[in-house]
């Protein structure tokens, strides 16, 4: 016998789809397919020096030490079970599950959570289908077995493990390749990450939860004022939901109809690409009877929305929705959440203490400490960062705004320059006013910044989503300032973002307000119509590049 390995190690775990009911239907031909299906895997594994750990009825658990040759195993397993010719014509389909991980010795096997994370993979699988976990996939992509590729299947919460996993299956040449979702409890696909925490709005989100989870609703709309905190809301919900169900993020600020909002619906819930179908058939189908929650965020400028979620919700009877909207929606069984700005403490309240637990100070310590780390409430500055929360009427997108600016004002520096540039006067009532102060301080942060920067700012706005730095750099990039220093600059002061790309590339993002800010801004300039010929050109050589990648495989 050969000693057992330790440390990283692929783990497979394998069973037949579907084995009690092949056993009625086989009859006395059971016994043969089940001694055919092991004795197929058996060889495929022990050709890649795998480990034959335990095999119960139709279960394999098998160790390798590398994980291309797990790969390689179970592509070469499936390859011959595919082939076989099975008794009756009734063939066997397996599951298979890889995970790599650091899994303990224990008496003759092994034990520990990568243990159970790799049986819970492989329970994820169709029959036929190979699903790996992301461990797995980062030690076999780019240096891959030739044929064989990966498809990513999005995150996953899978059944008494905390974390969500970010799986994927193997697509090889005369395998099939279609399969029904994975058997999770759920996707999380494409929620957008935020790099600070969360502050406040645990009622919030418990309340939304709960009308989701257990009262059945299914249509919410969070409603409020641009940067009242709709969006980020909603992810957090989407977080906390702990129902089976398949979540996508849609996000809708570019679309403006109905037939865009199809689009991207489809597209957000990875429906395949079809071009005899239209979108809203393509996102119904891929939708089908799985039990999901779409989230759509910035409805508010589609006039036919309407239209979408009352066809959305008839036809695809397990989907629900929540919605982000600037105005109500009024739509049949539609529950409307209007989303108030952050708490601010009672006039005349400076206790310390008593402030921090109001959500807008809070959120401005929170994100002051990002720019000044040494950064707190204390009795001297504690009256200010109030009046300043005040001021802001608790917005969170402007209090972020100003906390940037902490790094070089205090708090009553920040103060009097809010002041001067709102005008000293009451505190907003309305959505109208609010919208007025949001303005207002997204344009006091601009002013603030040298004239490269609001011209790099402003350049920004011609971009209608998240754009990648070379992309940034040859539209923005001019004689002037490096466009990516001015970039980092204009993260710092909170006005743009930088997140990460699917394959893990930076993107530079703006919040929609701001993004819009920027684009009158450029309009003003009257600089709108070169930097829209730039973007156009960018896209035209984008276009030839891939063109000529195209033309490379044929
Ligand atoms: N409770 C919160 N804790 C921490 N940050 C928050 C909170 N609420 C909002 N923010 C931050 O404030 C900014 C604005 O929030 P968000 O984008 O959710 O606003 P919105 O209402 O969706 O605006 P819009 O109408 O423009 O889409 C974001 O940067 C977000 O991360
Ligand atoms: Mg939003």
């Amino acid at each position: 016998m050969r000693p057992l390995p330790s440390g990283t190690l692929t783990l497979l775990f394998s069973d037949i789809e579907g084995s009690t009911s092949m056993l009625k239907r086989l009859g006395a031909h059971w016994g043969d397919a089940l001694s055919a299906q092991r004795a197929i895997l058996r060889a495929a594994f022990t050709g890649q020096e795998g480990y034959e750990m335990g095999t119960e009825g139709d279960n394999f658990f098998v160790v390798f030490s590398s994980a291309h040759r797990a790969v390689r195993a179970a592509v070469e397993a499936q390859r011959r079970l595919h082939e076989h010719v099975w008794p009756g014509e009734i063939a066997v389909k397996v599951r298979m599950g890889l995970h790599t991980g650091e899994p303990q010795r224990h008496e003759d096997g092994y034990i520990g959570i990568d243990v159970h994370r790799a049986a819970r993979i492989a329970a994820t699988a169709s029959g036929g289908q190979i699903v790996v976990s992301d461990a797995t996939r980062a030690l076999i992509e780019g240096a891959q077995t030739a044929d064989v590729d990966l498809r990513d299947l999005g995150w996953h919460r899978l059944k008494d493990l905390a974390e969500l996993e970010h799986l994927h299956d193997v697509v090889a040449p005369d395998l099939p390749d279609e399969f029904p979702p994975l058997r999770s409890l759920g996707t999380r696909a494409n929620l957008p990450a935020y790099g600070a925490a969360l502050v406040g709005r645990s009622a919030e989100v418990a309340a939304v939860v709960e009308a989701i989870e257990r009262d059945g609703t299914r249509l919410v709309t969070l409603t409020g004022p641009g940067g009242t905190g709709k969006t980020r809301l909603a992810v957090a919900v989407a977080g906390d939901i702990e129902i089976p169900l398949d979540i996508y993020f849609v996000s809708l600020h570019t679309a403006d109809r109905s037939a865009l909002m199809w689009a991207a619906i489809a597209e957000a819930v990875g429906a395949p690409a079809d071009v005899e179908r239209l979108p809203d058939e393509r996102a119904l189908r891929a939708l089908g009877d799985r039990p999901t929650l779409l989230i759509l965020d910035n409805v508010e400028q589609i006039a036919d929305a309407d239209h979408v979620v009352s066809r959305l919700l008839n036809e695809a009877r397990q989907v629900r929705a929540l919605m982000t909207s600037r105005r109500p929606l009024h739509l049949v069984d539609e529950q409307e959440w209007p989303v108030t700005p952050l708490g601010v403490p009672k006039r005349g309240q400076v206790d310390v203490a008593a402030a921090r637990e109001a959500g807008a100070v809070s959120l401005f310590v929170l994100r002051a400490r990002m720019v000044r780390p040494g950064f707190d409430l204390t009795q001297d500055n504690v009256a200010d960062v109030i009046a300043v929360c005040r001021r802001l009427d608790g917005l969170p997108l402007a209090i972020e705004l100003a906390a940037a600016r902490v790094r070089l004002l205090s708090p009553r520096a920040l103060l009097s320059r809010i002041d001067n540039r709102l005008g000293e006067g009451v505190t907003a009532t309305d959505r109208a006013e609010r919208q007025r102060t949001l303005g207002a301080t997204i344009a006091w942060s601009y002013e603030l910044l040298d004239e490269d920067d609001q011209r790099i700012l402003r350049q920004l706005g011609v971009f209608s989503k998240a754009a990648d730095l070379a992309a940034v750099e040859f539209v923005a990039g001019s004689d002037g300032r490096d466009a990516l220093d001015a970039v980092a600059h204009l993260v710092d002061v909170s006005l743009v973002q930088v997140v990460e790309a699917a394959d893990g590339e930076p993107l530079v993002s703006m919040l929609e307000t701001i993004r819009w800010f920027a684009r009158d801004r450029l309009r003003a300039s009257g600089e709108y119509d070169d930097m829209r010929l730039r973007h156009a050109q960018w896209c035209d050589q984008r276009a030839r590049e891939i063109g000529e990648l195209l033309d490379g495989c044929r």
